[in-house]
This record gives structure tokens, sequence and C-alpha cells, in this order.
């Protein structure tokens, strides 16, 4: 077979698609932000809950793994039916996890590690326990309390059926009706999540300035920026029009066929809006403070309308997260997502895990490798954790050559798999809960990180509580047992963090390679980003590589072939030096 060359390359045999940033990019444009789920990061007291000053205490991991910003999940007071996405008070910490003081020094402790820090917002909705939740329900119908949400009379002659067939993300109805002061059945309250996160009202003029004091709120306090939730819920369609349309909504099936939100509650022009009067109030600021958007909408064109110069810096890549594994596929979704931004001027991000879905490693151990299961459960098809880790693993390193920005979820630097054996006593997720454990939910993604292999909680907790059972195989990943292990994936992701950074590889180009010796265009993706090669092979025959030609990291260990040369396995991604 004749062999893969880094050198020399025939022109004809790379297709330019993205240049090259010239200069010094924007520190969020290359930057790789790691997401802290507070909750399952480090416990400082004891409790079983990870918490704030557990946070940092551990940004020597993040500095020295070699991250540039740290993306919180929400910290605010809560009654955490949805993990802190139900906030009481965008201004207050949540006792659980510590108190403003504690963001105080997590902020101070990042700065002086030159780490960037992120905070969520959480516009969409806030919890029923907040004050203005509250007052809308003792206040009457019209009222100015009740227009901060969506209230509306019901359909039927009593108004007892719905006000329109949305559905609830989490299951059941999106709406339910209070009991007015005098006891009498009432309006209905539209949610589009838990019937403990009740709707936003963005029509109403009053929000909007409310929430602008929360951004300058974090903003005063120094975060670096915010990551927007549900960022394209916030307005629904007038008249709220029945929906019949395909619908992500939990319904109890167990495959989710797709994850993108349609209809009239999501992605409508008016969210639009608000995002740029929020880019505005960032840029008051000193300091690039950046604003990102989660917003599953679909196509990549589409989502490219949140990155236009004056509305978000940029938008979680969730086409991505959701690529199957398939070279045509990655080739596709990565030349879509890098023209749609540069048609924009915006810079694309890269993703494969977080806190909503199956971890990546176990999603590529099924045998419809990188489908989207809603979470994995005891009783369903099991990752192969071998093959998933290899393969996850290979997605990371394809991910980190790419040019852009990269999130990472905390735990994938440990090639941590999903958890599918929690006790159903165990879990917390609102989806399982919501639906009788008919779905399974995300608690999977959210067991506490394991740090040191032979410790209570292995390392998480000082008391060995811990909020989710840890399964005894996080001993494997604890960073402890990784730390200066050659060929752990924790070492991987150092690696290849550091050799992102130095060669530039962030705000670098991307041309694809076709038709070299070796590399099958539906098995081989090669691309070459400045003076690098990134080849990822997916087909059984193991690739040789020309003798000469300088390998910098790969996810898996090299084969060799009968004539003595370097061959790229299954399943496995390179970084060789190009040009040399
Ligand atoms: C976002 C969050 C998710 C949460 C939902 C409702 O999708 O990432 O965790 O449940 O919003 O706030
Ligand atoms: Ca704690």
């Amino acid at each position: 077979m004749k062999a893969l060359t880094s050198k020399h390359l025939p022109s004809t045999t790379t297709t330019l698609i993205h240049r090259a940033i010239v200069g010094a990019p924007d520190w969020w444009r290359d930057a790789v932000i790691y997401q802290v789920y507070p909750r399952s990061f480090a416990d400082s007291n004891g409790d079983g809950i990870g918490d704030l000053p557990g946070v940092t205490a551990h940004l020597d991991h993040l500095v020295e793994l070699g991250v540039d910003a740290v993306w919180l999940s929400p910290f605010y007071r809560s009654p955490q039916k949805d993990g802190g996405y139900d906030v009481a008070d965008y201004r207050e910490v949540d006792p659980l996890l510590g108190t403003l003081a504690d963001v105080d020094a997590l902020l101070a402790a990042a700065h002086e590690q030159g780490l960037r820090v992120l905070v969520d917002l959480v516009p969409n909705h806030t919890s029923s326990a907040h004050g203005w939740f509250q007052e809308a329900l003792a206040s009457a119908p019209g009222s100015a309390a009740r227009d901060r949400y969506v209230f509306r009379t019901g359909r039927g002659e009593l108004g007892e059926e719905p006000p329109n067939n949305w559905l609830s993300k989490f299951g059941g109805p999106a709406w339910t009706r209070v009991t007015e002061a005098d006891d009498s059945p009432g309006e209905w309250y539209l949610h589009l999540f838990d019937s403990s996160q009740p709707d936003l009202n963005w029509e109403n003029a009053q929000l909007h300035a409310e929430f602008e004091q929360v951004l300058r709120f974090w903003l005063d306090r120094g975060v670096d920026g915010f990551r927007i939730d549900v960022a394209h819920g916030l307005v629904k369609a007038p008249e709220l029009p029945d929906w019949t349309g395909r619908t992500t909504t939990v319904t109890g099936r167990k495959r989710r066929p797709n994850l993108t939100d349609e209809g009239p509650m999501w992605d409508q022009d008016g969210v639009h809006e608000i995002l740029r009067a929020w880019r505005q109030v960032v840029a008051e600021y000193p300091g690039d403070r950046a604003l990102v958007a989660e917003a599953w909408v679909q196509p990549i064109e589409r989502l490219a309308r949140y990155v236009r110069p004056d509305e978000t810096h940029q938008a979680f890549n969730f086409e991505f997260l959701k690529t199957r594994w398939s070279v045509p596929q990655y080739r596709a979704v990565i030349t879509e997502s890098l023209e749609a931004n540069d048609s924009v001027g915006a810079t694309t991000t890269w993703v494969l895990s977080n806190h909503d879905v199956v971890r990546h490693p176990s999603r590529l151990g099924l045998k419809k490798a990188g489908s989207f299961p809603a979470g994995i459960a005891a009783t369903d098809e099991q990752p192969d954790e071998h093959r998933g880790l290899m393969r996850g693993r290979a997605a990371s390193l394809l991910m980190l050559g790419l040019p852009g920005s990269a999130y990472l979820y905390q735990g994938e630097e440990l090639g941590l798999p999903e958890a599918t054996e929690l006790p159903a006593e165990a879990r917390q997720d609102p989806t399982f809960l919501g639906t009788d454990g008919k779905e399974i939910g995300r608690d999977g993604c959210r067991v506490p990180l394991p740090w040191v292999a032979d410790a209570p909680a292995f390392g998480f907790s000082p008391s060995g509580a811990s909020w989710l059972p840890q399964p005894a195989s996080f001993a494997r990943y604890a960073l402890d047992s990784q730390l200066g292990v050659p060929g752990s994936t924790y070492e991987m992701y150092r690696a290849a963090l550091h050799l992102r950074r130095v060669r530039r590889l962030g705000s670098g180009s991307l041309a694809w390679v076709v038709g070299l010796a070796g590399t099958r265009k539906k098995k081989v993706l090669a691309f070459i980003n400045r003076d690098v090669m990134i080849v990822m092979n997916l087909g059984a025959a193991a690739l040789p590589i020309t003798p000469g030609c300088a390998v910098l990291i790969t996810s898996r260990r090299l084969g060799i072939d009968a004539e003595g040369r370097q061959t790229i396995p299954r399943d496995t991604t390179v970084w060789l030096r190009f040009g040399s």
C-alpha cells in the first residue's frame, strides 16, 4: 500500500475552505473553553455537592490542562429542580454552592491564573420560586406582575383546557393552571421546560430593563461574559399558535430522532433584537467580554444568524456534536460550519459533550456510533467502553485540530464515560422524574468527577459523599491515575492543547486534502491547518505514513507494517508536521 505523506503535496490535492486570521485574534475566536458543572466538579465542605470554593481550589487543574477560559453552569439561588437552571434570584448565590464572596474569590483567582470566566444567564424562564413569579401568582389576571410571564386563559367553556397544544420539553403539557386569590380555577402559565420553570414574557419592556441590570451586576463583578441558556426560545410566535410538527419534547420514546427545536416557540426573529441589546451592554465594558448562545437550531445557516457582528460572539455548534461516526458527515459539517460562520465574520465553535447530552465516548461506543440516545439506562444497549474511548479520543483530537473555538465539558479530558447504571432512586433529572423514568435523562453525564483513584468519592468530596453515585470504574479514569502516564487521555488532551496553542491552530486555516495515497474519501479525513496535517482514519485498513513525516500527537498507539513504516490504525486521529 502506498503511504500517506505530509510533505510536498501537489496543489491539486488540497482545497482551501477557511483562511487563517491575520494578526492577533480576539481572545474568544480561538479559545478553548472548559465547562464546569459546579455541582459535580469538586465539593469543598463534604456535603456531597460540588461548590464554588471547590472550583477555586482546582483551577490549577485547568491551567495545567491548558484551557483559556471556564464557563460555569448556574450557581444562583435555586430550588435545584433542574440543576440550577431554575433560578430564584439572579443576583444571589445558592447557599448549597457558596456565597457572592466565593464568586469574587473565584474570579480573582481565575484572573490571576490567566483564565477568563463566563457565567450562565438563564433568561427564558425563572424558577417558580422567583419573587417575580410569586408576585404574579398573588396578583390579578391582567396585572403588570402577570405580564412578566406568559399567562393566558384556557380554552373550553370554563377555560379548563390549556391555551394551546404545546408540550413541555420535560414531558406533559407546556401549560399549568393556577388557582386565583379567590380560590377559583384561574389562568394558565407557559413553561417550555418543567412546571417549576415558568417562561418569561420577552414582549415586556420592563423585563428588558431588569435583565440588563442583571448583566451589569455580573459584568461589574468582573465576569468575562455569558453563556445564554435557551437563546432561541426567548420569543414565541404571536398568538401562540398550535403546533403539530416535529418536536424534541420528551414523549417517553427512548430515542430522540433529532435534537433541533422546531415550531412557533423557537428561533423567532424577535430573539435577535434581544441579543443585539445585550451585545451593546457587554461592549460598553473593557476587556472583550463575550456572549455565547445556546441555540438548538438548524440548518447551520440559521445558527449563523445568532453570530452576526452585532449579536452573540459565538454559538454552540451542535451540528458538529450530533455528527455520526462517518468521514463524509464530518467533512460536510466542518465545511458547512466554517462557510456559514465565515459568511458573517464569526468564529466557528466545536463541541462534543456538555451537561445535557450523553458523553461522547459513550455515544461513539454504541453500535450506531454517534447516534443520539436521550440518556442510557442499564437496560439499554451498553456502549463498548474501550472502542468508545478510542473513538472519543479520535473525535477530540479532530476537534482540537480545527480552526475556531472549542468547548470541553468537565471530565472529557479524563475520557469519562456516561454512567449508565445509576439506580432510579438516585436520578434527579426532571426529564426522568417528569416521565416516570420512561426517559432516562441526563444524570449519567453529571456524575461527580474522579480526582483521586484511591480516596473517598474518588477525591470529589472530603467526606466521601456524592450527590450521584460514582461507578467503580471511575477509579481507572481518576486524574491522579492519568497524570504523567504516557498515552493517558488526560496527557493526550494536555499535549493537544499545548500544540494547538504554540502552533496557533485555533486561529489557523483549513484546507481539505483529498486523493492522496491511502486517503480513501469515505474512510480518511485529512486537512491542513497552518503547519499541521490532521488525519483521521475510520477505515479498517491501517494507513502507513511515509517515513520521515514527523508525528506530533496521536489519539492511540500507532502500528508498524511489514515494511517497518508507522501506520494509523482504525478510529485514530494523528497530527503530522506538514511541509517538512
Ligand atoms: C438548557 C440547559 C439545560 C436546561 C434547560 C432549561 O438547555 O442546558 O440543562 O435543562 O436549558 O433551562
Ligand atoms: Ca459542597
